[in-house]
């Protein structure tokens, strides 16, 4: 595996410079229909409207057009949000603006019709189950995209994936990822120094991602089966995961960037005390060993269990040291000051300024093993088995119920339990 980010680090200062790269098409991949980048937003919750803050301070030229919910409530309150994140001086400084008009889209179709849109720019913030059909099908109708992490919940979503991934590829189409630690200076630099061999061959390591309890949506009454798991996504695995996958991907990444590789297998376990039903059937934690090459074994843990010790960080260790990534310390040296800008605009910088005519740009690969790399594991804790990378990746378990409809039964999904079904 190559590392697919751009090496350049176009700070947002030089917003200038991105629109200069403009004239630098010649050669290069660049927007469709000109240079002004129009984005289509499709999934407008937190992160999606965080996103569309992002993307109006990373660089000039960009208009946000169209916008897309499975909910209606949802689409209305982003549209009313995001235009007035148009009206902030950052942005109208930037001459940067928020054009949306009646392109506001609603229902489980509403991704094909941002995408039919005057859109060049995609950003995908649904939940993660639905990331592979999004991303197909923004891909195939040629549109550069950022898609939120992980990139899907199963093997079938994730081959999907690496197959956009090849075809985005053929079409010059730029892709970011919301692995924004790739695009954060302080851990650019740390893993600069591991890949340049100041902590030796790598051997093992560590990453965590250990908080309380997370959010959940209780059922309200007169929702539907889909309404309600939909509402509730974070709990349903069909739709986030699990945790591991949902949210531990960031630290799995770390890990997968600082080897340049994936592993090879993984043994996991975990499981489920908390009782309340509103949060479906996910696990409280994950401990997942992670095989690399050449013998090189790290150890993950996750956990979202309230008033036990947190901690959100990854260490790798080598040969002839060892590196603290999260804190950008190597060799017990702090190698990197603060980040002078936020990685998730910088994010949108570097994607667009690869469109512009940068330094080819396109994430899909290294998001989808990584977020292989998780499912993997919850497939070792599900099953209770060692799951080897070929396994995961050919996996022909499709969580995603077919033919999803608004009034579909859906029943609860069962808790996964290893090991024989009746036992002492
Ligand atoms: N990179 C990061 O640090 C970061 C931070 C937060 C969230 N995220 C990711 O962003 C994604 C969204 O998380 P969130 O916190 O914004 O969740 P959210 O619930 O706030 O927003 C998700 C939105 O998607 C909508 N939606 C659901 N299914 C849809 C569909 N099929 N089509 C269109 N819209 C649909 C929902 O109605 C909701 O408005 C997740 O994958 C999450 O992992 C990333």
């Amino acid at each position: 595996m190559t590392t697919q980010n751009s090496t350049r680090r176009d700070f947002i200062k030089t917003g200038a410079t991105a629109l200069g790269g403009a004239a630098l098409l010649a050669g290069g991949v660049h927007a469709a229909g000109g240079d002004e980048i129009r984005v289509g937003i499709i999934g407008c919750g937190g992160r999606g409207s965080g996103a569309a803050h992002d993307v109006l301070r990373s660089s000039k030229g960009v208009r946000i057009v169209a916008l897309g919910d499975a909910f209606e409530d949802r689409a209305k309150g982003a549209k009313a949000r995001i235009e007035g994140l148009g009206k902030e001086k950052e942005v109208t400084d930037n001459g940067n603006t928020v054009d949306v008009g009646d392109r506001v889209f609603v229902g489980l179709d509403a991704y094909k019709k941002v995408i039919a849109s005057d859109v060049n720019y995609i950003i995908l913030a649904t939940p993660p189950g639905f990331r592979p059909l999004h991303i197909e099908a923004a891909i195939n109708a040629g549109k550069h995209l950022f898609t939120e992490k992980p990139v899907g919940v199963d093997g079938p979503g994730i081959r999907k994936v690496l197959a956009a991934y090849e075809k985005a590829k053929e079409k010059k189409l730029c892709v970011a990822a919301g692995t924004q630690r790739r695009h954060q200076e302080g851990y650019i630099e740390t893993m600069k120094r591991i890949h340049g061999g100041e902590i030796g061959e790598l051997v093992g390591g560590q990453c965590y991602w250990m908080q309380g309890i997370l959010w959940s949506v209780p059922r309200q009454k007169g929702w539907t089966d889909l309404q309600a798991q939909m509402r509730n996504w974070y709990n349903y695995v069909w739709l986030c995961g699990d945790h591991i996958v949902e949210q531990h991907v960031h630290n799995i990444d770390v890990m997968n960037w600082a080897f340049q590789t994936h592993p090879e297998k993984a043994i996991s376990m975990g499981f489920r005390t908390r009782t309340n039903k509103d949060y479906g059937h996910i696990y409280d934690f994950f401990a997942t060993d992670y095989y690399y090459p050449n013998g090189a074994q790290t150890l993950s843990m996750c956990r979202q269990i309230s008033d036990c010790a947190n901690s959100i960080s990854e260490r790798v260790v080598g040969t002839k040291g060892t590196a603290q990534v999260n804190s950008y310390t190597v060799n017990g040296k702090r190698v990197a000051a603060r980040d002078r800008v936020s990685p998730y605009v910088q994010e949108h910088t570097d994607l667009i300024n690869a469109i512009r005519g940068g330094t080819y740009l396109n994430e899909l690969k290294n998001v989808a093993e990584s977020t292989l790399t998780a499912i993997m594991a919850r497939m070792s804790a599900y099953s209770g088995k060692e799951i080897k990378w070929a396994d995961a990746l050919n996996s022909t378990e499709s969580l995603m119920p077919e033919n999803l409809a608004w009034d579909m039964q859906l029943p609860e999904p069962p808790l996964a339990v290893p090991g024989p079904k009746a036992r002492n």
